[in-house]
């Protein structure tokens, strides 16, 4: 497995990956949300791969990312005016949009629907990976399914090494937190996974949009699993430290300047009024927690109501499997 650092998007490294993706390897590519274990779509073996790579159950499809605006029209077809005023408006960026499948494109990649998701990330380097592949380069969170998504290299290591030939190292990336996902194949279009672009900001830009993460692919497997008894908790700091004061071995997901509150094991998420810094965090936290030995973990919902905080709330709420308690 090599690792690549590469500084420029006209490096001959670019060449490399992107050679090694056409040829049919797994490599893990940054992103501005999140590291992104990628293929070459049309290689059937290397989409088995990411499936095996990652234990990922087959009924969930992977995301085509492209490297132009003009590419949606070759994975796609009959695409919505309103898809067209999203790409616009959010490419690149953290909107993964969910179309009419082109021909063109096997349909194992979406677990047979008839439709596909695209998304064009605000990275040069990947982009740079992606246009010279010269191939629809598929990928997907790089993780082992059901962990909490990969924002670091060692991150991408804990959970990778071994199983792809090569890992592009894009150092801190810019969200932490993975795209909103929309499909535009609904009336009114609806968010199937809420990330950094909001439903404000959809709205603004397309009209009414509905929020309903309970239908996605897949909704009914385990994310963001820490392996603990994890409790989502609302309410004062005052209300949580007497809510878990009676409890044994447990730890604290906590915001900054929290920890000296409890005498267990606290990570904090860092400080509330700083919702971009709190996405961005996130998913090192849960991987902090994870190693921790304690059975129960109770973590301090943010109660934010801009698109990162929901987005953020939304995730632990699956970790916690949605046992959450308002006090
Ligand atoms: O920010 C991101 O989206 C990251 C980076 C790497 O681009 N990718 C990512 O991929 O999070 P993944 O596979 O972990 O999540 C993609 C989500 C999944 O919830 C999947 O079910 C949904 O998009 N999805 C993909 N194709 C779909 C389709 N055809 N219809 C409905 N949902 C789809
Ligand atoms: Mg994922």
């Amino acid at each position: 497995m090599e690792i690549f650092r590469i500084s420029s998007p006209d490096s001959e490294q670019i060449d490399l990956v992107a050679d090694m993706l056409r040829r049919g390897e797994l490599c893990v590519i940054p992103t501005e949300t999140v590291y992104g274990l990628a293929a070459n779509a049309l290689d059937s073996d290397a989409v088995d791969g990411i499936f095996r790579a990652k234990n990922r159950p087959n009924d969930n499809p992977l995301t085509i990312h492209i490297s132009d605006v003009g590419d949606v029209d070759r994975y796609a077809k009959n695409v919505p005016e309103n898809a067209r005023v999203l790409a616009e408006k959010f490419w690149s960026g953290a909107l993964t949009m969910v179309l009419e499948r082109a021909d063109s494109v096997p349909s194992k990649i979406s677990a047979g629907s008839p439709t596909v998701a695209l998304r064009m990330p605000d990275n040069d380097i990947s982009r740079a990976i992606i246009r010279k592949s010269g191939v629809p380069i598929v990928a997907t969170s790089a993780n082992r399914s059901g962990s909490p998504s990969p924002t670091t290299l060692a991150h991408v290591l804990d959970d990778m090494s071994g199983r792809v030939s090569a890992v592009v190292d894009g150092g801190e990336l810019e969200l932490g937190i993975e795209s909103t996902v929309i499909n535009m194949l609904c009336t009114p279009p609806k968010i199937l996974r809420l990330g950094s672009i909001g439903v404000a900001e959809l709205e603004e830009a397309i009209g009414p949009v509905e929020f309903d993460e309970s239908v996605a692919p897949a909704s009914a497997h385990k994310h963001y699993s820490i392996g603990k008894n994890a409790v989502l908790v609302s309410g004062s700091l005052d209300k949580f430290i007497n809510y878990v004061h009676s409890v044994e071995n447990y730890a604290v997901l906590c915001f900054e300047g929290e920890e000296k509150f409890f005498s267990r094991p606290c990570v904090s998420l860092g400080d509330p009024n700083n919702p971009i810094a709190l996405g961005k965090r996130l998913f090192s936290a849960l991987r902090e927690l994870e190693k921790l030995e304690v059975s129960t973990v109770f973590i301090r919902c943010p109660d934010g109501h801009d698109s990162v905080s929901l987005a953020v709330k939304s995730r632990l709420l699956k970790t916690a499997e949605n046992k959450f308690v308002e006090l």
